[in-house]
């Protein structure tokens, strides 16, 4: 996996969040019924923390991993280039998947509004329109 190279951040720090970011989704559907996105962020960043803390990273970079696993939803108290490369990937592989799929107006709004990086705009506006070609269901 190639991470950000037009976005900057550190390349371990975007790796191990892409790959952990859902890391709670079964501890929350174990504590609390739903793997919805509040839960995953209470029960991600404990895991992720003590896989990271496993395979010898260091305590810095854990904590940012932690902290993006735990906004990785919500998007609260956090704002660096690793997390807005995490927030933008999410929302293109989500946004594209989501049924019914969206008008092509609100996917236009949803793509000005959500995306972080000029890079994650541009691959959006890209899929939209690859999108708005598609027959509907
Ligand atoms: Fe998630």
């Amino acid at each position: 996996m190639d991470s950000s190279p037009h976005e900057g951040g550190d390349p371990l720090v975007v790796k191990a969040a892409a790959i952990l970011h859902d890391i709670g989704i079964h501890e929350a559907e174990r504590k609390h019924g739903a793997g919805g996105g509040k839960h995953q962020e209470m029960e991600g960043p404990p895991i992720a923390s003590q896989i990271l803390e496993r395979v010898g990273v260091d305590a810095e970079r854990t904590g940012h991993v932690c902290r993006i696993v735990g906004s990785h939803h919500s998007g609260r108290g956090i704002d660096t280039p690793e997390f807005r490369v995490i927030w933008d990937a999410d929302w293109l592989v989500n946004l594209f998947h989501e049924e019914p799929r969206p008008d092509p107006e609100a996917l236009r709004k949803t793509v000005e509004q959500v995306f972080k990086t000029a890079t994650g705009q541009e691959l959006a506006r890209l899929l939209a329109s690859r999108d708005s070609r598609r027959p509907s269901a």
